[in-house]
């Protein structure tokens, strides 16, 4: 593996994407020459570290369904790593024409995988070779559980029942580490690992909770649409993020599911 500081490293500011990559990259067996599958690429976290780490005799192949992104990573990319290639697709239906691969990695992917995330996983195997690694990340049930306890305490206090209801179900939904390993287990995986490291989350209160670019997309978007009316949503919503310290510190749990397949 490459052993200079590398000239495609996880970018140093930030504080989501980048702490999930490490813990993947923690569990990830990198060695040159390797045909890895990146799904859920993005922009290209991890997906360039991985190109520049295996180097030109290996195979990066970067997945992600939004052209959007796809196109932002090709821009990054230029005319480097030309071993890298970054492709529109759906992770969780692949094409079956694609070969199989030594390694498949997806950094925060597995909240995507809806609305059958043992079917994908299962897509995913079928594209694994004989003897391959399987690296998964993902913000695992009990992510800012502090914050849901605010959520559902005041939901219950204002008479809120078909927009606790709605949360109750979304709170049930979430993955867990355990379902991760049942998963991973039942398609028959080696050597298989559930991980969870706790990355904390700092905020203000009011508009830098309720505008905080890791929290309002994929999480607190997520409590708006138990609403119907969207003007009681913003109330709601506000009255939380002015009484941050009922549930900070906001703690995540970064999780990696690890197995490989059998040789
Ligand atoms: C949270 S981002 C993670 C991106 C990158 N891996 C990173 O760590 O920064 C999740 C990505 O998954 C992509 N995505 C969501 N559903 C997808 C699907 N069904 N197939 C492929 N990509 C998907 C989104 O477009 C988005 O770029």
């Amino acid at each position: 593996m490459n052993k200079d500081a590398p000239r495609w490293p996880l970018p140093k500011h930030d504080y989501w994407s980048t702490p999930f990559a490490e813990s993947l990259l923690q569990h990830l067996d990198l060695r040159p020459g390797l045909r890895i599958l990146d799904i859920a690429s993005g922009h290209g976290i991890p997906a360039f570290y991985l190109a520049e780490q295996i180097g030109p005799t290996g195979e990066v192949l970067a997945i992600d369904m939004s052209a959007g992104q796809v196109a932002r990573a090709k821009a990054i990319q230029g005319s480097e790593l030309p071993w890298l290639q970054f492709e529109c697709m759906d992770m969780r239906s692949l094409r079956s024409d694609l070969p199989t691969f030594d390694r498949i990695t997806g950094n925060l992917s597995v909240m995507f995988f809806r609305p059958n995330r043992f079917q994908t996983v299962q897509g995913l195997v079928e594209h694994l070779a004989p003897g391959g690694q399987l690296v998964l990340t993902f913000p695992s049930y009990g992510t800012f559980d502090s914050l849901w306890q605010s959520v559902d305490q005041a939901m219950a206090q204002q008479g809120l029942i078909k927009e606790r209801e709605r949360f109750q179900d979304y709170l049930k939904e979430r993955p867990s580490a355990q379902d991760g390993r049942c998963w991973l287990e039942q398609l028959g995986l080696e050597r298989v690992g559930a991980f969870e490291y706790p990355l904390e989350v700092k905020t203000g209160a009011g508009q830098e909770f309720l505008y905080h670019p890791l929290l309002r997309g994929g999480f607190l978007d997520d409590v708006y649409e138990c609403f119907e009316n969207q003007f009681l949503a913003e109330a709601f919503m506000k009255q939380i993020s002015e009484a941050i310290q009922g549930f900070t510190p906001l703690i995540a749990q970064r999780c990696v599911l690890s197995g490989w397949n059998k040789s």
